[in-house]
């Protein structure tokens, strides 16, 4: 893929879950494009080899652990990579997972808390450090969050993912307020389906008999004339979105919901 000037040289840019899957991806785009990249991740073989293959392809990436559904590891988070790489200027908060549960109807007490713990505390309380970080030291900084498709259309499935995923889309509003007079800007970017390793607990729960369900679910919404671009997104279609949203390029845009769904339009 073609890609723009090196717009992150000497940024530090932290993102969290980017072991695997869209995270990853995100991870590589900055690097490639100068960063100066914290691999934030609670597994640790994968998030070291991620922060390896960056390093060792010409970039600059370290590995720290954090459980996200931890204030506490958040905030050793933070000092570890101030210590690493200086003062943060772009957090990236992805870290993210899914309930295995088929249907709202269904979701135990247990699963609902886990899926709210990482999603929306952790994602609110990473987001918070980093631009208490970012105020301390007068760094007029971006910070982006990853809602969902299924924050704005309903499937019948996943009641906590996707409304832990709408209280994204509202906590970034005010942390753009609140952050604002600072200049620091808080988006948020809403993919659609990308296959990732988010969709094997539902794979296995649901029991159906597919390869992959995030391929079933492409193949249905392209059936349907619901997916105007035809095909499945890819963790460089949302890093695009995520460093432009980072990048200078948006310097007018705050507070903002961007979806990266190819013209998705789901109602079934
Ligand atoms: N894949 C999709 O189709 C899709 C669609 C819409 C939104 N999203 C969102 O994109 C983000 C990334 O999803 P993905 O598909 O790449 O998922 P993934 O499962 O491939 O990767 C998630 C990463 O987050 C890490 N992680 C999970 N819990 C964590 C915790 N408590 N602390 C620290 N790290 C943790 C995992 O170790 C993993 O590396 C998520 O927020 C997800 O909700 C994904």
């Amino acid at each position: 893929m073609e890609q723009s000037a090196k717009r992150f040289i000497n940024k530090h840019i932290i993102i969290t879950g980017a072991a695997a899957g869209i995270g990853k991806g995100v991870a590589r785009r900055f690097a490639d494009e100068g960063g100066k990249v914290i691999i934030a991740d609670r597994s640790q073989e994968s998030g070291e080899a991620v922060a390896k293959e960056i390093t060792e392809s010409g970039g600059t990436a370290a590995y720290i652990r954090v459980d996200v559904a931890d204030p506490d590891s958040i905030n050793e988070l933070i000092k570890k990579a101030v210590g690493v790489f200086g003062p943060i200027d772009i957090a990236v908060s992805n870290a993210g997972i899914s309930e295995t549960q088929s249907s709202a109807l269904e979701i135990s007490v247990e699963e609902w808390d886990r899926v709210y713990d990482i999603n929306t505390r952790g994602s609110f309380f990473f987001c918070r450090a980093c631009a208490e970080n970012m105020m301390n030291n007068d760094t007029k900084g971006a910070i982006v969050t990853l809602g969902s498709l299924v924050a704005r259309s309903a499937k019948g499935m996943s009641g906590a993912y996707a409304s832990s995923k709408a209280a994204i889309i509202m906590f970034t509003k005010t942390l753009a307020k609140c952050l604002a007079p600072m200049g620091i800007r808080v988006n948020c970017v809403a993919p659609g389906i990308v296959a990732t390793e988010i969709y094997s607990g539902v794979e296995k729960e649901m029991m159906m008999e597919k390869d992959s369900f995030a391929d079933w679910l492409v193949e249905q919404s392209i059936a349907s004339g619901q997916l105007l671009i035809p095909r499945c997104g890819t963790a460089a279609d949302i890093a695009g979105a995520i460093t432009f949203l980072a990048s200078d390029d948006a310097a007018y845009i705050t507070a903002q919901n961007l979806s990266v769904d190819g013209g998705m339009d789901w109602c079934w």
